[in-house]
């Protein structure tokens, strides 16, 4: 078995924030779900460095382009590490070896079976998008999403024939062939097909967009840096390279299982890619899935407003698994949320520190004092009502995770702590522990259980609390260890 998911590609013209952040962390709870049960995984990510947007983010601090979204990468792929993310791959854009050889392949299959075309073209530009709208798409003249006036562009482009595919999209979203989650995203799809589809235009003049791929055979013109960006799933996986391995990575890899983006690059990911993919007989990406927007104290995040949180800097300073689980409990996985520092410390002691942080010491100062070495079967074999609890919610959270709903996953694993807690409560095992072995044997269990089912959230305090119960031959040895979430 194997899984391939992916996240979208950032642009390289800030650094990462909480949103971001967001998108990747759950796509790794994914992807070390998937490792855990032994498939073969590969998680892609990276950062998209050339567009409009890049080009003057990089002229206002006036920055060498390249140095510029060299320097923003370095700050996403430094995400790794501040948030235990496991990522196979970071694809650049700019990359020429690893990635523009696979975009001029696929450029050329498109042009030459004739769905690349050339004709002039009057838009709506806008740059945050990094797309013409439409008049419709506007609100008192302004993009709704960036507030501002679109630029009036004129100019000869090649276009690609979406209008072409938009019946055989249509049908494979409504069969689930390409699943879409949550359902009322596929539903808004389609609403946009049964409105029709244009051919769209997929080049820029070289004059206006100089920072981008040029288009093979015209160097007038530079390819649009989406079609740009989306084939980053191909050449992440190896597409475009003439190796051996590249090539058996690709056909090993592709197509996708999941691609894990925000609802604002639905329509993208949904109806130009899928055509794109059709166009030159790649098979289509089994589903997108597709989260929700983050907002701090209920306002957009913006470098204007000035609360833009680094997820970086909220690592070091409340811990790496603190940060994965706010964004992955208080965020609805495919729904809209907010951050506040307030919510954050609230979740914090509340659910980190009282809950699974007391709940394992109280279990491993119990244990390690009273019997610090226990017989596996002793634990691996609980009361038949506990055991019971345990599986009911394994099977809850691969249900919960199958869905998506990586947030219902986690309470459900909580609901199981606190099951834990009511159980030491009741049995009261610091009374007379030398004729409680039976029960503390089934906290240990539980435990060991919760840190089994955190382990794709909270990874590195799910390591921790399994190094204090270490199998040794046919005994586990248990440790008091050290407070693995200190109140704040
Ligand atoms: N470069 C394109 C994606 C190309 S994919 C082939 C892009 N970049 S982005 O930097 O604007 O956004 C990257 C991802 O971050 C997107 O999935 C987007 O939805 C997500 N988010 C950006 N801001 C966000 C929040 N405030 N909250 C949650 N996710 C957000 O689009």
């Amino acid at each position: 078995m194997k899984f391939y998911i992916t996240t979208a590609i950032d642009y390289a013209n800030n650094s990462p924030h909480i949103g971001h952040a967001l998108e990747k962390i759950q796509a790794d709870v994914l992807a070390r779900y998937h490792r855990n049960r032994k498939e073969k995984v590969f998680f892609l990510t990276g950062t998209d460095e050339h567009g409009t947007k890049n080009l003057r983010a990089a002229q206002s601090l006036k920055m060498d382009t390249q140095n510029f979204v060299d320097k923003i990468a370095e700050d996403f792929k430094s995400l790794k590490k501040l948030l235990n993310l496991s990522w196979d791959k970071f694809i650049r854009t700019t990359d020429r070896e690893n990635h523009w050889h696979g975009v001029f392949k696929l450029w050329r299959a498109l042009k030459q079976n004739g769905d690349i075309y050339k004709r002039s073209y009057q838009g709506l530009y806008c740059v945050g998008c990094e797309a013409f709208l439409t008049e419709k798409d506007l609100v008192n003249g302004k993009c709704p999403d960036h507030l501002k006036e679109p630029e009036i562009i004129e100019e000869e482009n090649y276009f690609f024939r979406l209008s072409e595919y938009g019946n055989r999209i249509k049908e494979k979203i409504l069969n689930d062939e390409i699943k879409i989650v949550p359902a009322g995203r596929k539903h808004e799809i389609l609403s946009l097909i049964n409105g029709g589809l244009e051919d769209i235009s997929v080049s820029r003049s070289r004059e206006r967009a100089p920072w981008g791929i040029p288009v093979p055979d015209d160097d007038t013109q530079t390819i649009y840096v989406w079609i740009d960006a989306l084939p980053n799933y191909l050449t992440g996986i190896g597409f475009g390279r003439d190796n051996k391995e590249s090539r058996e990575q690709f056909h090993e890899f592709w197509p996708v299982d999941v691609h894990l983006i925000g609802k604002d690059i639905l329509k993208f990911h949904a109806l130009i890619w899928p055509a794109i993919l059709m166009s030159i007989e790649l098979p289509l990406p089994k589903s997108i899935y597709t989260h929700g927007w983050i907002t701090v104290n209920g306002q957009k995040m913006s470098k204007t407003i000035g609360n833009v949180i680094s997820p970086g800097d909220l690592a070091v300073k409340y811990g790496t698994d603190a940060v994965r689980y706010y964004l992955l409990r208080e965020i609805p996985s495919t729904e809209d949320g907010d951050f506040s520092e307030e919510k954050f410390k609230e979740r914090y002691n509340g659910e980190l520190a009282n809950g699974l942080g007391n709940f394992t010491a109280r279990v491993l100062t119990l244990a390690s004092k009273n019997y610090p070495e226990i017989l596996a079967t002793e634990i691996d074999n609980p009361e038949e009502n506990l055991w019971q609890k345990i599986k009911e919610t394994e099977k809850n959270i691969d249900k919960k995770i199958n869905e998506f709903k990586l947030h219902e996953a986690l309470i459900a694993i909580w609901d199981l702590i606190r099951f834990g807690d009511i159980y030491v409560n009741d049995a009261k095992p610091w009374e007379n522990p030398q004729n409680k072995k039976r029960e503390i044997a089934n906290l240990v269990c539980i435990l060991k259980n919760i840190a089994k089912f955190i382990s794709p959230f909270l990874p590195q305090v799910s390591d921790i609390i399994l190094s204090n119960i270490k199998k040794s031959g046919n005994v586990y040895k248990i440790s008091k260890g050290e407070n693995i979430f200190p109140r704040i």
